[in-house]
């Protein structure tokens, strides 16, 4: 794509033009008045950084691990649903551009492709999002196929007992996109009353009583490592290492559940010191540079999953666009720890960045 995009934004731009509008606001769109929206990407605009200079920066070194598995890059690719909406290769061709890229995808309960199918077109090493539903029984049916389909870690999102109030869902009367993984286990009336019909199906699924309790129970039932998403302070941190979590995502869910959340980065800091490395703690929500990426390890992010750019490059291009995505990201990463002083992913320390920066 030499005449493509250059950066990310310009996939976003570009990825509006390609896409109906009702998908489009689907996709890009937040809480209420969206101000987490806005928030979670220009708090990352207020950190600055502090570069080391004369460090020989000959070879650059962006591999790391998650859960003892290995990544070209500490960037995942965060769960998203109904992809189709954006091609109609959707989920797979995210799978496969996320294992060229040797990256972790994590596949949302939500795909339009089912989990099997995404498992058959990619070999590589892929974590599935669940939600513990109203009908635990459909939850442990779901974990149990991925289990059995050789999905490495179950994320499980934990800040949504209900659904956030998506006005331009509303508005657009969103359709509910098919969901391969719950056909013939979960039958509902999608019918609205005045919402969206992704509220409606929401409402009749998700559990509003969730609790610690419940991830007892998930780890009664499995074996895989099971990680919290959507964990935004340290009060929540501490409990999820209390409760036995393998990993903790620090989430506002892209800004599209609870309106006036912090943004992510400036709450990254808290939970990294209450959860002090007893589990490795990521972070998503507005990374769209290599300098984001930066900035959230600087921080005490072990890696960052991105949901929306990887959606705008597959709108754009397909597989290929999501690759595109991936891999601009991760070379932004490489020419910031370049120009950082940083060669390798240890060397990047709370010292290289200056928060609460204030214009003089
Ligand atoms: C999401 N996200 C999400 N999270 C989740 O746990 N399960 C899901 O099914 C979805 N679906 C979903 C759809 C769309 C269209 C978006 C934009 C987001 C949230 C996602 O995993 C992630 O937390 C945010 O997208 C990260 O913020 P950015 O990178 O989009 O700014």
């Amino acid at each position: 794509m030499e005449d493509g995009p250059v950066n990310l934004r310009e996939f976003q731009e570009l990825a509006k033009r390609n896409l109906p509008k009702m998908y489009y606001d689907y996709f890009s769109g937040g809480a209420e008045d969206q101000f987490t929206l806005r928030e979670n990407v220009e708090a990352f605009q207020r950190i600055m950084l502090r570069p080391r200079i004369l460090v020989d920066v000959s070879k650059i070194d962006m591999s790391t691990t998650l859960l003892g598995y290995n990544m070209s890059s500490p960037i995942l690719v965060a769960p998203t649903g109904s992809q189709q909406l954006a091609h109609p290769q959707g989920e797979l061709a995210t799978a496969r551009a996320a294992a060229a890229c040797n990256t972790i995808m994590v596949l949302s309960f939500a795909s339009n492709y089912s989990l099997e199918d995404v498992a058959s077109t990619c070999s590589a090493v892929r974590f599935y999002q669940l939600y513990v539903f109203k009908r635990r029984d459909v939850s442990a049916a779901l974990l149990q196929r991925a289990e059995r389909n050789g999905y490495k870690a179950i994320v499980v999102t934990v800040d949504t007992p209900r659904l956030g109030r998506r006005e331009a869902d509303i508005k657009n009367k969103m359709i509910m996109p098919r969901n391969s993984n719950l056909e013939g286990l979960i039958s509902v009336d999608v019918n609205p009353t005045g919402g969206s019909k992704l509220e409606a199906f929401a409402s009749e699924t998700l559990d509003p009583s969730l609790s610690w309790k419940d991830i007892e129970w998930l780890k009664s039932i499995t074996k895989l490592p099971i990680m919290v998403k959507g964990i935004i302070t340290a009060e929540d941190a501490r409990k999820a290492v209390d409760a036995g979590v393998s990993g903790i995502v620090v989430s506002n869910h892209g800004a599209r559940q609870l309106d006036y959340t912090p943004p992510t980065i400036s709450v990254l800091d808290e939970v990294v010191k209450a959860v002090s490395g007893a589990v490795p703690v990521l972070l998503d929500g507005g990374v769209r540079r290599g300098t984001d990426v930066f900035k959230a390890l600087a921080l005490g992010a072990k890696a960052v999953m991105i949901g929306r750019p990887v959606v705008y490059g597959l709108a754009v291009k397909g597989e290929h666009g999501v690759r595109s995505v991936i891999k601009m990201l991760q070379n932004e990463l490489e020419l910031t720890m370049a120009l950082a002083g940083c060669p390798t992913l240890r060397d990047i320390t709370r010292n290289h960045v200056m928060i609460n920066y204030e214009r003089p």
